[in-house]
């Protein structure tokens, strides 16, 4: 029998842009963007706490759109935050409004929240009429350091983190620096754990930037953060666009350094622990398994724990020590599911330099609990001094 093989090549554009003040009347840049796709339909979903925040962000978008002569559907305001991706809800709710507004695949989609509202409502978006443009606004530090510009999106199933989900290029991903500044000051630190994850697996530079500049972020100095947030953005967004496999077929994932860990940590946490917070612990424990695997020198294992130390992040959760009934910590199942989620053999990537990784098959478990061993006494620590001050 014969057999056909067809290359079908596919090229993406990826806009990813840093403005402030998108709606007001005298920036011209969203305007500009969907006008370059030539899409005249628009509708905008936005998460209730940013509109909560903003009680006139609304009337802003409306007036924005007034006079540019596009064929305006109006504004969903939407609950967001991480229960959104454990159900059906948000999902359902955005697949209604697209029929109801007739919303097809040349329309704009643009939808401004935290990674969790942007990851399900881009799910429902990526799967309606299998895909329509969407632009995202993230509006978190983590969202605009890391998941506003990746190209995936995905919800929770089965108690497990992102398992359902597709890949999914945005039309336009636009960071607005006016809503970065108005997280809670642990929540707005927290998200720099993912711009210090891309400097230590891809920009030694960019690691060393973080270190010197340590305690203006620590303290939250406005121009300190937009620019570790746009460093990172970058270089998430080079990553995807360089790397050789935007969507993941292969089983390297540089970006999902220390993740294997944090996302069981979500699960076992019952989700009460933040996704940052999650990768704060697997950061640490990742680097504590490099230095004790011999990959990495001890002086640089002791730097990326001090900059997360400086974060106020922490290095340990009391659900790590959770066990099954043979007295086996149930962290370890994550490295399991990690290997499932991704397909192929299992790939962990280790740090050999600040700024550069190294992907292993193998991790050995007596080596990771001495880690979360001596991540516990570290913690003890802390919290023993923190309780003297
Ligand atoms: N798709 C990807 O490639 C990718 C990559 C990394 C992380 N993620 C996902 O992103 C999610 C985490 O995102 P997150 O850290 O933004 O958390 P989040 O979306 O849960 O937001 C945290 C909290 O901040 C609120 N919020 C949103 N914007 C705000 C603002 N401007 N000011 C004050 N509060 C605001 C939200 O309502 C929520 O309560 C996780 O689900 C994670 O799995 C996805
Ligand atoms: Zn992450």
């Amino acid at each position: 029998m014969p057999r056909h093989d067809f290359l079908i090549p596919l090229n993406f554009k990826h806009r990813v842009c840093f403005t402030r003040d998108a709606f007001s009347s005298d920036n011209s840049l969203l305007a500009e963007l969907l006008e370059e796709g030539g899409g005249r339909r628009v509708l905008v979903l936005v998460e209730e706490a940013v509109v909560d925040l903003w009680p006139k962000l609304a009337s802003e978008i409306e007036g924005y759109f007034a006079d540019l002569g596009f064929d305006w559907r109006g504004i969903r305001v939407l609950k967001g935050g991480e229960t959104v991706k454990n159900g059906d809800e948000l999902v359902e709710a955005v697949w209604h409004t697209i029929d109801e507004e007739h919303i097809d695949r040349h329309s704009y989609v643009i939808t401004i929240g935290g990674g969790a509202f942007l990851d399900a409502t881009g799910f429902a978006l990526a799967t309606a009429h299998r895909g329509v443009r969407l632009v995202r606004f993230p509006t978190t530090t983590l969202s605009q350091d890391d998941s506003g510009v990746g190209v995936k999106c995905a919800v929770n199933r089965f108690g497990k983190k992102n398992w359902v989900g597709a890949f999914a290029v945005p039309f336009a991903v636009v960071n607005d620096f006016q809503f970065l500044h108005s997280q809670d000051e642990e929540t707005r630190r927290a998200g720099l754990i993912e711009a210090v994850k891309v400097a230590l697996v891809k920009d030694d530079e960019f690691f060393q930037w973080i270190s010197m500049n340590m305690e203006a972020l620590a303290e939250l100095k406005p121009e300190v953060l937009e620019e570790c947030v746009e460093r990172s953005a970058l270089q998430h967004a080079k990553h995807i666009a360089e790397g050789g496999d935007p969507f993941e077929s292969g089983s390297s994932r540089p970006l999902d350094f220390g993740h294997w860990a944090a996302h069981k940590l979500e699960q076992l946490s019952g989700f009460s622990l933040s996704h940052a917070h999650a990768v704060a612990v697997g950061l640490a424990l990742d680097t504590l398994y490099s230095a004790k695997c011999g990959l990495l020198r001890e002086c640089d294992a002791e730097r990326v724990i001090d900059v997360i130390e400086m974060l106020k992040l922490p290095l340990w959760h009391e659900a790590l020590d959770l066990r099954d009934e043979d007295g086996r910590r149930r962290i370890h199942e994550g490295l399991e599911e990690f290997r499932e989620h991704l397909g192929g053999e299992l790939t962990v990537l280790l740090l050999r330099e600040l700024g550069r990784g190294q992907d292993v098959h193998h991790l050995d478990e007596g080596l990771v609990d001495s880690c979360l061993d001596e991540l516990r006494r570290r913690y003890a620590v802390v919290k023993k001094a923190e309780g003297r001050c």
